[in-house]
């Protein structure tokens, strides 16, 4: 599973590439406003910084004026992934982004059937939201398992990027379904490392080695 980090900080995506982890980025007009940045000039960085896709969201609500600036996006750099929204002007949009060999990421979906349609308009991504979904009385997770089986069922090459991801056990789950990738803030990813006993663990074997007064580099 392809790990993606959904976050505008350029600080905290550096700490994750650094890591040799991090396959994409995923942004929003909400991640663009906390960045505090441009949004042409951060974007920008991040496709210089990271190797697979980043995904720029476009924010006109009508088909037209959504491809253009779709269209516009994409020539930040090559590995532009456009994000549109799962409405019927963000399908059109997709459909003619993707005969331009653009890649797009379809958002803010919240059902399979948006997925279905999704994937019949060419979408290289579908993000389905799990913890917005959890969040309102439903079990994000059983979206995706229903997204897996219908994508298998005929064969769509669409990707599964699991979105709104809130913990370690989303990602989990995720990766039990087989869903292609997990998008997460920065500070998911911190938690996904970490355990208690691995911890405790560290913190023993460090006394004990201290206690043997061996080196192992010297
Ligand atoms: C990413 O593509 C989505 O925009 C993002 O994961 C939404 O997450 P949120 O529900 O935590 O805002």
């Amino acid at each position: 599973m392809k790990f993606f980090l959904d976050t505008a900080i350029i600080d905290e995506i550096r700490d994750a590439n650094a890591t040799g982890l991090l396959d994409g980025v995923t942004t929003n007009p909400s991640l663009i406003k906390k960045s505090g940045r441009d949004f042409f000039e951060v974007i920008a960085e991040i496709a210089a910084e990271v190797d697979g896709p980043v995904s720029a969201e476009t924010v006109a609500a009508d088909h037209e004026t959504m491809l253009k600036e779709g269209l516009k996006c994409a020539k930040i750099a090559d590995n532009i992934a456009v994000k549109v929204p799962l409405t019927i002007d963000g399908l059109k949009t997709c459909k003619a982004l993707r005969a331009e060999g653009i890649m797009v990421n379809v958002t803010l979906c919240f059902s399979a059937n948006q997925a279905l349609l999704a994937a019949k308009a060419g979408a290289t991504f579908i993000s389905p939201f799990v913890g917005r979904h959890d969040d309102v009385g439903f079990d994000g997770m059983d979206l995706i398992a229903d997204i897996r089986q219908i994508y298998d069922n005929y064969e769509f090459d669409t990707e599964i990027l699991v979105a709104s991801v809130r913990h370690p056990v989303h990602v989990l789950q995720s990766a039990q379904i087989g869903a292609d990738v997990a998008t997460f803030p920065h500070s998911v990813m911190q938690k996904l490392a970490a355990h208690p006993l691995t911890d405790k663990g560290l913190a023993a074997f460090e006394k004990d080695w201290a206690d043997t007064g061996f080196s192992i580099l010297d």
